[in-house]
């Protein structure tokens, strides 16, 4: 038997190079470091090779003769360490189960494997936490029929080409290793050889409860996730765009969510007025401005919305101190509505009839709708507005904004000024008198040109207490002013920059009056 002679010949050789108790006595590295061929090794080896042409070394060329005789002793070593019975006869298995201590170190006489002894059948290397790739030098070993790798920390690839050399292994073990996934044409031709509890837990296998997540995952976590992930987009779009970036947000549009949202759910506290077909609500947007919500209750055509958009578009663009701001509008099929910014404050109608204002605050919120009116009339002409007095509205600090607007007719500028008139009557004359005449402007216009030229004093408004000379003329002039505005018929209606000269002149004249009248006090004072 060919193994058998050869490890025969091979512990023949150990002992002829040394004796026995010296081998046995030291570690396998102080024994390659002490140990030398004796002299006759050269020829020993060519007899025995001579004699067993099949003898791994004999094949090797040119032949190493340290190697050869390292290997040796790496053999003799290990042979007994593998408790093998009789090492002197026979070494028929490797057996390094769970000795994490010697394992590597000898998987690392790669002169052993390379003239691994013909006589191993078995190679069991298991259970020594061993790392790194693949050990191939292993497979050097041809002749095997028992290879367990099981229990180690192996990883990388299995060399399953070197594997079709080892035609007489029949158990494998590799299982409780990480090596990495491999190829299912790899591991078909493999499965022909050993079954599946050679590669429990090794990595090598797809595993099937990872298979079973991934197929379930498929099937259902992604479709779930894809329809959570486009509602939430479709969301964020069309319902709550507040959220998106105010890069991506589409300006002053607004959405039925939004407003919902601004409102707390359209909260009966939230509501300030409810009027035909008008709802107005206050409300907080997600930024934290205040504003106001004015909600349509009508219905109207399509074509309509579209002109209600349209017009909410250029609204949105008028910037002025004195004009309400419009901050946007939500024109869907389910819902109309603007947004506009609060405002603290009331109507210049409440503000007349609350505490008479003196007549220099009158003049200066009839100066600042007129810089309103300018700027519509230069900037927007196409847009026109409400002057009338509940629905100008007075800031705390009693800036006068123009609240209602309107996308009118270019012509308008005459009507416009006409309105204008009658506000400044309205603002100036006793507010009995605009309550006694009910029946309209005109009326009420008409009426006040009636006590022209000498009555003009007992219309004004006595609140206004205009004390001295000065103001009375100021207050007849300016109800003449008034009524030249309010003039459509004979082209004497002033231009609004006339008008507002003419106010502006009032102001300041006022204040003069005011500087010299404190003036005089302070001088009786001293
Ligand atoms: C041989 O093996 C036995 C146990 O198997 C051990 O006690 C002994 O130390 C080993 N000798 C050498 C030289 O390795
Ligand atoms: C060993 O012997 C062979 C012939 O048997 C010879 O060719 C070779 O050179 C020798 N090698 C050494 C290192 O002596
Ligand atoms: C593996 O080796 C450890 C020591 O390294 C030992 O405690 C354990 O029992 C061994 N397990 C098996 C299954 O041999
Ligand atoms: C397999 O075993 C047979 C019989 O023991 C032997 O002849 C053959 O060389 C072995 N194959 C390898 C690859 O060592
Ligand atoms: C795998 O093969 C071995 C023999 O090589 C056998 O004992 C074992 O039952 C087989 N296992 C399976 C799951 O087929
Ligand atoms: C391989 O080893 C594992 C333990 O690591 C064991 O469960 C399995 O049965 C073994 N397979 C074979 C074919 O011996």
């Amino acid at each position: 038997m060919a193994p058998m002679s050869e490890n025969f010949i091979f512990f023949f050789l150990l002992t002829m190079a040394t004796c026995s108790s010296v081998i046995f006595s030291a570690s396998v590295i102080e024994d390659l470091n002490t140990l030398h061929p004796p002299l006759d090794f050269n020829s020993t080896i060519s007899k025995n090779c001579h004699l067993n042409p099949s003898l791994r070394y004999c094949s090797a060329s040119p032949m190493d003769l340290i190697e050869i005789f390292k290997s040796s002793i790496v053999a003799s070593h290990l042979c007994n360490e593998s408790r093998n019975p009789n090492c002197v006869e026979s070494f028929p298995k490797i057996d390094l189960r769970s000795r994490p201590k010697i394992a590597p170190l000898y998987l690392s006489f790669h002169f052993f494997w390379k003239y691994c002894p013909l006589s191993i059948h078995s190679i069991d290397l298991s259970n020594n936490s061993l790392k790194g790739s693949f050990p191939v030098d292993v497979l050097e070993c041809k002749q095997i029929e028992v290879l367990d790798l099981s229990r180690n920390e192996l990883d990388g690839e299995v060399p399953f080409r070197i594997f079709s050399d080892l035609t007489n292994l029949t158990v494998l073990n590799l299982s409780n290793n990480k090596f990495t996934e491999s190829k299912m044409s790899d591991l078909e031709l493999f499965f022909k050889r050993f079954n599946s509890s050679s590669f429990i837990s090794s990595g090598l296998l797809p595993d099937h409860r990872k298979y079973q997540m991934k197929a379930v995952i498929l099937l259902f976590v992604f479709p779930i996730l894809v329809i959570v992930v486009v509602w939430f987009l479709w969301w964020l779009c069309f319902h709550r765009p507040d959220f998106l970036p105010r890069m991506l947000r589409r300006k002053n549009k607004f959405t039925p969510a939004m407003l919902r949202a601004a409102t707390g759910g359209f909260l009966k506290k939230n509501l300030i007025v409810k009027c035909k077909g008008v709802d107005i609500y206050s409300g907080v947007l997600r930024d934290g401005t205040e504003v106001r919500i004015e909600i349509y209750g009508n219905e109207i055509s399509r074509e309509s919305r579209k002109e209600f958009i349209e017009e909410c578009k250029i609204l949105a663009q008028l910037s002025h101190k004195n004009l309400v701001k419009l901050l946007g509008w939500c024109g869907n099929r389910g819902m109309r509505a603007i947004v506009i910014e609060w405002l603290e404050g009331e109507s210049i109608d409440m503000w007349l009839s609350r505490s008479p204002p003196p007549w220099k605050r009158r003049l200066k919120v009839a100066k600042g709708v007129l810089e309103g009116m300018l700027y519509l009339q230069e900037e927007w002409p196409g847009v026109d507005y409400d002057l009338r007095t509940n629905s100008l509205l007075l800031t705390r600090k009693l800036v006068p904004l123009i609240s209602r607007f309107k996308l009118g007719h270019r012509n308008g500028s005459s009507n416009n000024i006409y309105k204008f008139g009658v506000l400044l009557l309205e603002m100036i004359v006793n507010p009995q008198l605009r309550d006694e005449i009910k029946q309209g402007e005109s009326d009420f216009v008409g009426y006040i040109k009636m006590q022209l030229p000498n009555n003009l004093q007992a219309v004004i408004n006595e609140d206004i207490e205009l004390q001295r000379e000065s103001m009375v003329n100021q207050g007849k002039a300016a109800i003449n002013l008034a009524l030249m505005c309010t003039d459509q018929s004979s082209g004497h209606q002033p231009n609004l920059k006339y008008i507002f000269d003419n106010v502006t002149r009032f102001l300041s004249n006022h204040k003069m009056h005011e500087t010299e009248e404190g003036r005089h006090t302070r001088i009786l004072s001293r």
